[in-house]
């Protein structure tokens, strides 16, 4: 288990392993890759991050990522894939999210992206300035987004070289 604490000094426990905090999480996050690109969402109150929210009442946590993905992004997923979970330890609240990678088969235009400004699309995420740099959420600014990234790339080659 990796354990590191957040912008807001909440404690965060991750691993990449099957369920190892919940398996009911209440919140899903989604890395999605579209075309040689990721695709996030443009949030507009925190900002550009990797689509994700809760899960409803009486959904699965892999149905809250399908429905997230297309609610805030227009992307229908080929392919979803659980890779970890994280935990985060709030004064009020501690939160469990499933973290999961997404390969998008293609972009629907939408009217409304829900509470975001809709996809966006990244040749590359700059890992060493994202913690800085306003455009982006606080949720891509722990340490969550390089060891998700790291896990998503190796997943990649390795079902490349298959
Ligand atoms: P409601 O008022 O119930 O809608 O929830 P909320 O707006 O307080 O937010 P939520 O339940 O999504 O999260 C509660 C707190 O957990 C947030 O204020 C954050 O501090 C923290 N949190 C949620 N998601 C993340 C995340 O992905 N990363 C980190 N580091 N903290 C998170």
């Amino acid at each position: 288990m990796i354990v590191f604490h957040d912008m807001y000094h909440n404690e965060v426990n991750l691993s990449f392993t099957p369920d190892p905090f919940s398996t009911h999480p209440k919140h899903v996050w989604v890395i999605c890759r579209y075309d040689g690109h990721w695709l996030l969402t443009d949030h507009s109150e925190r900002g550009l991050e990797f689509p994700g929210g809760k899960v409803e009442e009486g959904e699965t946590a892999d149905a809250a990522a399908l429905r997230e993905v297309m609610e805030e992004t227009g992307a229908e997923v080929s392919e979803l894939a659980y890779i970890g979970q994280y935990k985060v330890i709030g004064k009020g609240k501690t939160i469990i999210k499933n973290i999961y990678f997404a390969e998008i088969e293609r972009l629907l235009e939408k009217q409304d992206y829900f509470e975001t400004k809709g996809p966006v699309l990244l040749k590359e995420i700059p890992l060493d300035t994202v913690k800085f740099d306003r455009r982006y959420s606080f949720i891509m600014k722990d340490d969550v987004l390089p060891h998700s990234l790291d896990y998503v790339e190796n997943y990649i080659k390795t079902k490349k070289a298959l």
